[in-house]
């Protein structure tokens, strides 16, 4: 038999328990992946200190099991940061903000020394760029930003109804091939009206549970 999607989400957000330090924080992501890594957590009997979380969602989840969720803002650094991907390539690289917390999602990962992915199989891809590209804008800039991806050959399309926790919009953007993401992350965020693309290059993730048919899998 083989496993669904589910089961597959279980397994590595289970498996990430491995990363975990008692007594130490945890950051930790948002999305379906991240809630059975949260629920095995809290199950696990480990003690940490506290997480700092990249959602509202992941907090209420936490606080709901009993995990203490401390600002990012008391915290130095941590250890790993544990959170899903919308593609992640083999060099560990990501697309993120399927869920338009890509914001909080980076400063987040830049405050751990390590990044742990965890995702079912579906999300590893050789190049980024099938899943449409998460950008959060300044509005005022949106329509210049768009020109900007269509001549990269992208197509933006706003993500209608949505503000950020940060009162900006998205574009999510089709159509790019993103062969070189640590450059391509670095000109995107220098365009006038990027507050943070989707791309995760320079905070890429260390290590990859990977949740195949026959169980996880770990790139690094
Ligand atoms: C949230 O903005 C995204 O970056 C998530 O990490 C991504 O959507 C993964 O979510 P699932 O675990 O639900 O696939």
């Amino acid at each position: 038999r083989t496993m669904t999607q589910d089961e597959l989400k279980t397994l590595v957000g289970q498996a990430a328990l491995q990363y975990v330090e008692p007594g130490s924080i945890v950051g930790v992501g948002t999305g379906s992946t991240v809630d059975k890594f949260i629920d095995a957590l809290a199950a696990s009997g480990i003690q940490v200190a506290g997480a700092v979380s990249s959602s509202v969602r992941s907090t209420e989840r936490m606080k709901a099991l009993g995990i203490a969720v401390l600002d990012a803002a008391e915290v130095q650094g941590l250890g790993v940061y544990i959170d899903g991907a919308d593609e992640i390539d083999h060099g560990g690289h990501m697309i993120k903000g399927g869920g338009a917390a890509l914001t909080r999602e980076k400063i987040v990962a830049d405050l751990a020394q390590k990044f742990v992915c965890i995702a079912d199989e579906s999300k590893l891809v050789q190049t980024l760029g099938k899943f449409p590209l998460p950008v959060e804008v300044i509005p005022m800039a949106a329509a210049q930003l768009a020109r900007r991806f269509a001549a990269l050959g992208g197509v933006a399309t706003l993500r209608a109804g949505v503000v950020t926790d940060n009162g900006c919009h998205i574009l999510d953007v089709t159509g790019l091939k993103i062969s070189d993401p640590v450059a391509f992350e670095a000109d995107v965020n220098q365009w006038p009206g990027v507050v943070t693309v989707g791309v995760f290059a320079r905070n890429r993730a260390q290590v990859c549970l990977l949740g195949t048919s026959e169980g996880v899998k770990t790139l690094s």
